[in-house]
C-alpha cells in the first residue's frame, strides 16, 4: 500500500499536550538563540546542510522569520524578541517604501506575518503603515481580464498571465486592509481572486493545479500547469496544503459555505495520499516505497488549515480534522523536528522547496532541508494547539 488507509490513520497517536508544550518551548529557545545572526538580517529560504545563512530583506520568505519571532515572543514575552520584531518591521517598511523586490504577489506572505502581526501584538503604527502600503501594491497585480492576481513576473507578460494556488495565503493581507481602512476594494479583489482560483485549480477529484493560465486578450481560462509539482496533472504536496489552508482562511473572512465543501474535498484528498508516517513526499503522487524527498512543510501548513477550519465545523467533523492535525504533528515532533542547536539552526528537517523533474519547470533548491516557512507553520500549528490564538493572517 502506497498511502495510509483510513483504518491505519485512525490508529495513529496524536501529539499530547506535554509533547506540544515541550516542542514549542524548544522552538522559542531556538528562535531566541537565532537573534544573534538574524535581527538585522534574515535567514535564507532554505538551509544548507541544516544551517540557514543570513541575507538581507529580499525574496518572498523573510516574513516567516519575523513571524517566528512574534510567535516566540507571544510564548515567552522575552523583550529581546519584541525588540527584534520591531527592528524587522522597520526593515519591511523600508522595503515597501523603496519598492525593493516587491514586484510579486507574495506581499501577503511577507507583510501579514511581519507587520500585520506586529501591529496586532504591539499596536505598531509603523507596522500598520507598512502593511497597508503592501496591500496597495498587491492590488495593482489584479487583472480584470480573468479576475485574478498575477503571481510572478512583469505585469501582463504573456508567459506569466497566470495565478498560482499559493496566492490564497496572500489574500488575508487584503481582508485585513479592508477591515482596517473600511475600503471594500481590497476585500472585493480577494473574493474575486478566490472565486477564480477555486473555479480553475481544483480538479474534479479535488487534487489541485499549481498554476493556471488565462487568455490575456479575453480573460478566458486557458490551461493548468505545474511549476513545482512532479508533473502536470499530479498534486504538488505543498500546493495541496496551500489549498487546504487557503480555503479555511477564505471561509474565516467571508463565511461562504461553498468554501467549506472545497476545503473538505482538498483536505480529504490530501489525507488519502499520505504515507504511513503522515508526512507527505514532495508530490502526493509518491508514497511509501518511493525514493523521493519529503516535504515536511506541507504537513505543517495542512495542519494549520485543518485546525483553523475545525473552529467552524460541527463537533464530529471538527474532531476528525483536529485529530488528523495532531497526528501529523506527532510525527513531525517524533521524526522531523530539529532536536539540538548543534544539529541545525532551524526547526524542522526534511522539507523541500523545489525539486526538479523532467516534467516541471523549477530550478532545484532546498531539497531535504529546513525551509523557513516549514519552520514557521510548524510553530504556528503548535501555537494553535497550545491555546487560543489570534492569527496573524
Ligand atoms: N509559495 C512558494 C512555495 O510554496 O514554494
Amino acid at each position: 500500500m502506497k498511502w495510509i488507509s483510513r483504518e491505519d490513520m485512525e490508529k495513529k497517536q496524536e501529539a499530547s499536550a506535554a509533547e506540544i508544550k515541550e516542542a514549542l518551548d524548544f522552538c522559542a529557545g531556538q528562535v531566541t538563540a537565532g537573534l544573534d545572526l538574524f535581527t538585522w538580517e534574515f535567514p535564507m529560504a532554505y538551509s544548507e546542510n541544516g544551517f540557514y545563512k543570513a541575507m538581507d530583506n529580499r525574496d518572498w520568505t523573510t516574513g516567516f522569520w519575523t513571524g517566528e519571532i512574534w510567535l516566540a515572543y507571544e510564548h515567552t514575552r522575552d523583550r529581546r524578541l519584541l525588540e527584534a520584531g520591531e527592528i524587522q518591521m522597520e526593515s519591511f517598511l523600508k522595503r515597501i517604501e523603496e519598492q525593493r523586490d516587491v514586484e510579486t504577489h507574495d506581499l501577503g506572505f511577507l507583510y501579514s506575518l511581519s507587520c500585520v502581526a506586529g501591529y496586532k501584538l504591539t499596536g505598531s503604527i509603523l507596522g500598520r503603515r507598512a502593511a497597508l502600503l503592501a496591500a496597495d501594491k498587491l492590488i495593482t497585480r489584479f487583472h480584470e481580464k480573468g479576475n485574478f492576481i498575477q503571481a510572478w513576473g512583469e505585469l501582463g507578460a504573456p508567459d506569466n498571465y497566470r495565478l498560482i494556488i499559493d496566492c490564497l495565503l496572500n489574500l488575508p493581507l487584503l481582508y485585513w486592509a479592508s477591515e482596517e481602512t473600511g475600503r471594500a476594494i481590497y476585500r472585493e479583489i480577494a473574493q474575486k481572486h478566490t472565486r477564480t482560483t477555486l473555479d480553475h485549480v481544483i480538479r474534479p477529484d479535488y487534487s489541485t493545479w499549481h498554476t493556471f493560465f488565462f487568455n490575456q486578450d479575453t480573460g478566458e481560462a486557458d490551461h493548468g500547469a505545474t511549476s513545482q509539482g512532479c508533473r502536470d496533472g499530479s498534486a504538488w504536496a505543498r500546493g495541496q496544503a496551500w489549498g487546504i489552508y487557503g480555503t479555511a482562511i477564505g471561509y474565516r473572512y467571508t463565511k461562504r459555505e461553498e468554501y467549506i465543501s472545497v476545503f473538505k474535498g482538498v483536505a480529504d484528498y490530501y489525507l488519502r495520499h499520505l504515507p504511513e508516517d503522515l508526512v507527505p513526499f514532495w508530490d502526493l503522487e509518491f508514497g511509501d516505497g518511493d525514493q523521493e524527498p519529503r516535504d515536511s512543510s506541507s504537513a505543517s501548513i495542512a495542519a494549520c488549515g485543518m485546525l483553523l477550519m475545525a473552529e467552524y465545523l460541527a463537533a464530529e467533523e471538527a474532531g476528525y480534522y483536529t485529530g488528523a492535525a495532531k497526528k501529523m504533528l506527532k510525527s513531525l515532533i517524533d521524526n522531523y523536528r530539529v532536536k539540538s542547536r548543534e544539529e541545525s539552526n532551524g526547526l524542522v528537517l526534511h522539507s523541500t522547496y523545489c525539486n526538479s523533474s523532467p516534467y516541471n519547470t523549477c530550478i532545484e533548491k532546498g531539497v531535504d532541508q529546513c525551509n523557513i516557512w516549514g519552520d514557521y507553520f510548524y510553530m504556528e500549528a503548535l501555537t494553535r494547539l497550545s491555546r487560543e490564538w489570534e492569527m496573524y493572517w
